[in-house]
């Protein structure tokens, strides 16, 4: 068997094209466009790429971009200002602050400061909260990628078998919430588990996001399973991998057993973005914009 490959690639630019059309029409009935600010503390080299991309795309689909770099050696009492001042300000309808912040800054504190109306990671409690009750809520952007992934190659995920691995608050614990939405059984794994291989082996949708190169592989998966590989991992570059980027799927090995499965890169990477955008659309339609 060989995998359908799912090209996140595709999904995001058709999900683009929707946002682009909708920002328009904003622009002629409502004669005002959502804004997005975007906060960096420091110049973590992957965060700097990210938060590039995101400033681009943001006003490639027709939105206002603010874009924050602030030094490393800014206190927690001037991003807690910033952020204060964001939230009153009438232009900006998402903020995103980029994690990880250096270490003398208190994450959860910064995290809680931003209103949870403008809160288009939905890593805020209340956000989070009403995600774990079922409740309407600004759901984090890589899990509601993975879930449009899903959706490309599976309609009804009912009572089907998704094994998480990774418990982390960005990605893991969330989607569990969403497979369990979509009435899937759900079981979550973790770094102490034990005989992770056979889980996996059980299921029918197998997430995988915990940050190790391909540690998943091919003889972990069940035939005709569903993969999402949330991992980006960037291989050393002295040797014969040469910095190459790899998911936490082994892929080589996974895509003649798996069902469908999705690439790194171009698999859930550029829908993270996409469902940004989307996300700062929600929060300027619920702000009344
Ligand atoms: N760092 C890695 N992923 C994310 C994300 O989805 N949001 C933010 N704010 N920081 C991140």
């Amino acid at each position: 068997m060989t995998a359908t490959i799912i090209d996140g690639n595709a999904a995001a630019e058709r999900q683009r094209l929707q946002i682009a059309a909708e920002i328009a029409r904003w622009k002629e009935q409502r004669r005002c466009i959502p804004g997005l600010a975007v906060i960096l503390v420091g110049n973590d080299p992957a965060s700097e790429v990210y938060i590039g991309s995101k400033a681009r795309q943001t006003v490639a689909v027709g939105m206002r971009s603010f874009e924050y770099r602030l030094p490393a050696e800014t206190s927690q009492d001037e991003l807690l200002t910033l952020i204060s001042r964001l939230n009153a300000d009438e232009e900006v309808d998402g903020i995103l602050v980029q994690l990880p912040l250096p270490q003398h800054i208190d994450t959860d504190g910064v995290i809680r400061a931003v209103d949870p109306a403008k809160d288009v990671d939905g890593f805020h409690p209340e956000n989070a909260g009403r995600l774990m009750r079922g409740l309407p809520s600004l759901v984090p952007c890589t899990p509601l990628g993975c879930m449009m992934l899903l959706q490309t190659v599976a309609t009804d995920l009912r009572g089907l078998h998704a094994v998480v691995v990774g418990r982390s608050n960005i990605v893991g614990k969330p989607i569990a919430q969403l497979l369990l939405q979509a009435d899937c059984t759900v079981t979550m794994t973790h770094s102490r588990s034990r005989d992770l291989p056979a889980v996996c082996r059980q299921a029918d949708i197998l997430i995988a996001a915990v940050g190790r190169p391909e540690m998943v592989r091919g003889d972990w998966i069940k035939p005709g399973a569903i993969v999402i590989d949330v991992g980006i991992n960037r291989l050393p570059t002295a040797g014969a991998a040469k910095g190459r980027l790899v998911g936490d799927v082994a892929f080589e090995e996974a895509r003649h057993i798996a069902g469908a499965i999705t690439p790194v890169p171009g698999g859930v990477g550029p829908m993270t973005i996409a469902c940004l955008l989307q996300n700062t659309l929600l929060t300027a339609g619920g702000r009344g914009k």
